[in-house]
């Protein structure tokens, strides 16, 4: 029996190659691209800002449905606190100043990771979007922030393990009813996964999700990535042969 997550997008019949219907993107390379430029890295992270506006406006061009990108992890904490501040504002600042185009335009906002731990003015915020978003049907832009795919692995199977025991969920556990537990539990599994900045590494990223994604890593830094590589990205997609673990129909 086929499992939706990890099947070929079932509304697609043939003819055109499907567009990737979720992309997502590891933002990286922000810090190298400011000290190229002699610049602090916060600069980086200000025209990071810049190209997430022109990916989000040419995958909704392209066809893409889903947009997840990868904006904060668990482990950035890591980082001096002046420069964790500023991704935090910035944030703040992208929601503030885009969420009326974004409703506009039928964008449904969602946010994914650790609500705990973060500031309760950019907790509140984030609710604000979503809510305010949630009859968007237009394009999905899913935001990570604070977010770790260990960390929501636990949580989630913290969360079923507790359904399971009290009821809620009837046994045995199963593949699809772990994934209901998941932040990402209202979007598909992504299509194609892109990190930027040359570096070949996930580090942390939709490790359950991105099971059957195809891969692209790119050396452009992030505050460089436009419209053109992002059509790039969905050409090498169309490139790729996805199995799923089958065999290519007609090989003998
Ligand atoms: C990506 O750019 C943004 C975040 C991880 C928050 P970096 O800040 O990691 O930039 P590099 O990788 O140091 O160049
Ligand atoms: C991954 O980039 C996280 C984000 C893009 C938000 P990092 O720069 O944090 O990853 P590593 O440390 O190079 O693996
Ligand atoms: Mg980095």
């Amino acid at each position: 029996m086929a499992r939706p997550g990890i099947s070929p997008d079932p509304s697609h019949s043939g003819g055109e190659p499907p567009a990737p219907r979720h992309i997502a993107i590891i933002m990286d390379g922000n810090g190298r691209w400011a000290s190229a430029k002699g610049l602090p890295r916060t600069a980086g992270h200000e025209r990071g800002v810049e190209a997430l506006r022109r990916t989000v406006e040419a995958a909704r061009d392209l066809g893409i449905s889903y947009l997840t990108v990868f904006s904060f992890s668990t482990e950035n904490w890591r980082r001096p606190a002046a420069e964790v501040n500023t991704l935090f504002a910035l944030l703040k600042a992208y929601v503030q100043r885009d969420l009326q185009r974004l409703k506009q335009d039928g964008v449904r906002v969602r946010v994914i990771g650790q609500r705990e731990g973060l500031p309760s003015d950019i907790e509140a915020l984030v609710e604000r979007a979503e809510a305010e978003t949630v009859h968007n049907t237009r394009f999905h832009l899913t935001i990570a922030f604070n977010y770790g795919s260990r960390n929501e692995i636990v949580r989630a199977a913290t969360a079923y393990a507790q359904a399971l025991a009290d009821g809620t969920c009837k046994g045995p556990a199963t593949e699809a009813g772990f994934e209901a537990f998941l932040d990402t539990r209202e979007l598909p599994d992504p299509d194609l996964v892109i990190r930027t900045s040359g570096e070949y590494r996930i580090s942390n990223f939709l490790l359950w999700q991105a099971a059957y994604a195809e891969l692209l890593f790119l050396d452009v830094l992030w505050p460089d990535f436009g419209r053109a590589d992002l059509e790039n990205a969905i050409q090498r997609f169309h490139e790729r042969e996805r199995r799923f673990g089958a065999v290519t129909p007609g090989a003998t």
